[in-house]
């Protein structure tokens, strides 16, 4: 399995449905330690001039400690056929097991930081914003995602690199 880079002007498929439906990975970290977790919420667009990616990411996850200590990180999307493992990187923590021994995501380091061999399409981002979201910010008819208090960071990354599986 390998990787070819391309240009963000050829990609070509809906966001809605790509984030929404397919899923994602967001990875960070590298050989020394990485942690990885599924992700349906997220936006592309364009911010200061750049292409980015937002991810948000609950206070909870295991995930956001290795995103806090890591410049990069990587937002992965996989075949259909991978769902299960998707669903378990969903469902499990980092903190508790090892995801990709339990589900036979095989790492893929790159850019010093990692994503995973079986991914169709890799984006490498670099961090550019981060921020608490505040429920006071939120309007009302929302405040049930948030009954634990377990809110989200917005974390946006800058697109720095796009990788497609060749
Ligand atoms: C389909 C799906 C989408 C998810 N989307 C998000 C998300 O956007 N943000 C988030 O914080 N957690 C999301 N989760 C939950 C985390 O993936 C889950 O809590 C995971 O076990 C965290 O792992 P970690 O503790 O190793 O980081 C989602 C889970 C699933 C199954």
């Amino acid at each position: 399995m390998s990787f070819k880079e391309i240009n963000v002007s050829e990609l070509s498929f809906n966001p809605f449905d790509k984030i929404g439906k397919q899923w994602m990975l967001i990875t960070a970290g590298d050989e020394s330690g990485y942690n990885t977790m599924t992700a349906s919420w997220g936006f592309m667009g364009v911010m200061w001039g750049k292409n980015v990616i937002e991810t948000v990411i609950r206070q909870s996850r295991h995930t956001l400690e290795f995103v806090e200590k890591n410049e990069l990180f990587t937002v992965s999307f996989y075949p259909e056929e991978n769902k299960d493992t998707l669903k378990f990187c969903g469902a499990h923590s980092g903190r508790d097991c090892d995801k990709a021994k339990e589900t036979g995501l095989i790492p893929y380091f790159t850019e010093g930081t990692t994503a995973f061999k079986q991914a169709e399409l890799i984006f490498v981002c670099k961090k550019i914003y981060t921020q608490d979201m505040e429920l006071s910010a939120l309007s009302e008819e929302h405040h049930r995602w948030y009954a634990d208090g377990d809110m989200h960071k917005a974390v946006m990354g800058e697109i720095i690199k796009v990788l497609v599986r060749e």
